[in-house]
């Protein structure tokens, strides 16, 4: 048997709502499945506004078009992320100030923000790495003291509670991923999520490439003109079919990726005495059960125990490589940022294989896995 790193979500429902959208002849942006996905995001997440995009990256891109500022300004970001988070702000001239993470989380150090706030950070940007969001409390508390809008780049958290209230729906802007990785999938597909009412009308300009249609679909005005920057963020009425097949069974899809995590969790919780960390959810977080990741004492362990998955026929992964430290990352000045925990963990996690696995393949896992960590730990 073999364990790949990820299959993309299918639950049943797509394929009725792929040919109902296929065979309807409107395969544009901004249609039927698209309005339903729209309220059903607002509705069940509570928030404000929602713009499905092509791509989580879009959506990132789209707010930092939505935040007040100028190329020369800041924002706060954490090292251990995906390119797309920085790479939204930085393109528009933005300079990353890297933030050091938690150790148990794995998520930005809420402690470690206000000491990088100069006058000019104009956006605090956390992730909520692997399903559980990051200590939005007082990230929220700083933001604001000093005026700076928070954008959660919540890619991996879509159906993350954080003190109860919904991943998105908690700051100004926030941003969801549907690629073939996650947890609900179009393939390619992302959403806005808006908070703040000053963001709403904006957002749609940008939308729908700087105009203003989205009066005319509102029937305020009767035709459409260049009226801000903008692209084409909007995607295909088809991927939103597909999409809305899976939200529909979002919790029944969150309940399969659940016995997952709690069967590694009993599997590797054996090891913590021989040093091993885990994925970690605080108590007043409910996790989407996004990704599994193991963290070793040192890169040897992981190095090990990668090459001993790999000839099991298992398919774990590094993780990020830290923006500060990756080439386009040091051409913006990442040379000069200390973060240990990010260099450590970047040289000593391991994400694990987390999909929509039947009972066989996860049993199996199971067994190889604890295989591979009885040598690994006899070895180093
Ligand atoms: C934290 C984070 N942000 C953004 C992205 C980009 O998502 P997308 O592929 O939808 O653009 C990812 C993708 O893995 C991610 O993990």
């Amino acid at each position: 048997m073999k364990i790949p790193f990820v299959k993309a979500p299918m639950i049943g429902n797509e394929e009725k709502y792929l040919l109902e959208s296929f065979r309807s002849n409107f395969h544009g942006g901004n249609g039927p499945f698209t309005r339903k996905c729209h309220k059903f995001i607002e509705d069940y997440f509570g928030i404000g506004k929602v713009l499905m995009t092509t791509s989580c990256t879009d959506a990132l891109e789209m707010a930092a078009f939505l935040v007040d500022a100028d190329p020369g300004d800041e924002f706060i970001v954490p090292s251990y992320t995906f390119s797309s988070t920085a790479n939204a702000f930085a393109s528009r001239g933005l300079i990353p100030i890297y933030c050091d993470i938690r150790m148990d989380t794995l998520n930005i150090d809420e402690n470690k923000i206000e000491g990088l706030i100069t006058t000019k950070t104009k956006a605090i940007v956390p992730i909520h790495y692997a399903g559980v969001p990051a200590e939005m409390s007082h990230i929220s508390s700083i933001s604001k003291k000093y005026g700076i809008p928070v954008i959660e780049d919540a890619a991996q958290a879509v159906n993350s509670k954080y003190k109860g209230e919904f991943a998105g729906s908690l700051s100004d802007i926030g941003t969801f991923s549907f690629h073939a990785t996650k947890s609900y999938s179009s393939g390619e597909g992302g959403a806005l999520t808006l908070n703040r009412d000053s963001y709403f009308e904006r957002a749609e300009y940008l939308w729908e490439k700087g105009t203003d249609r989205s009066l005319v679909v509102q029937g305020i005005q009767n035709k459409y003109s260049w009226v801000d920057y903008g692209s084409s963020f909007l995607p295909s009425d088809i991927l939103a079919s597909l999409l809305f097949g899976q939200l529909e069974n979002i919790d029944l899809m969150q309940g399969i990726r659940k016995k997952v995590h709690d069967n590694y969790l009993k599997t590797f919780e054996a090891f913590a005495d021989d040093g091993l960390k885990m994925t970690y959810v605080p108590e007043h977080i409910e996790t989407n059960y996004h990704a599994f990741w193991l963290l070793f004492e040192k890169p040897q362990q992981r190095e090990l125990f990668l090459k001993l998955s790999l000839s099991e026929q298992l398919n774990p992964y590094i993780g990020y490589i830290p923006l500060h430290s990756s080439p386009m990352g040091k051409r913006l000045g990442g040379d000069k940022f200390e973060l240990p925990i990010t260099d450590h963990v970047a040289s000593s996690i391991a994400r694990l294989p987390f999909y929509l696995m039947t009972d066989e393949e996860l049993n199996f896992a199971c067994k190889k896995f604890k295989e591979v960590l009885n040598i690994v730990f006899a070895k180093i």
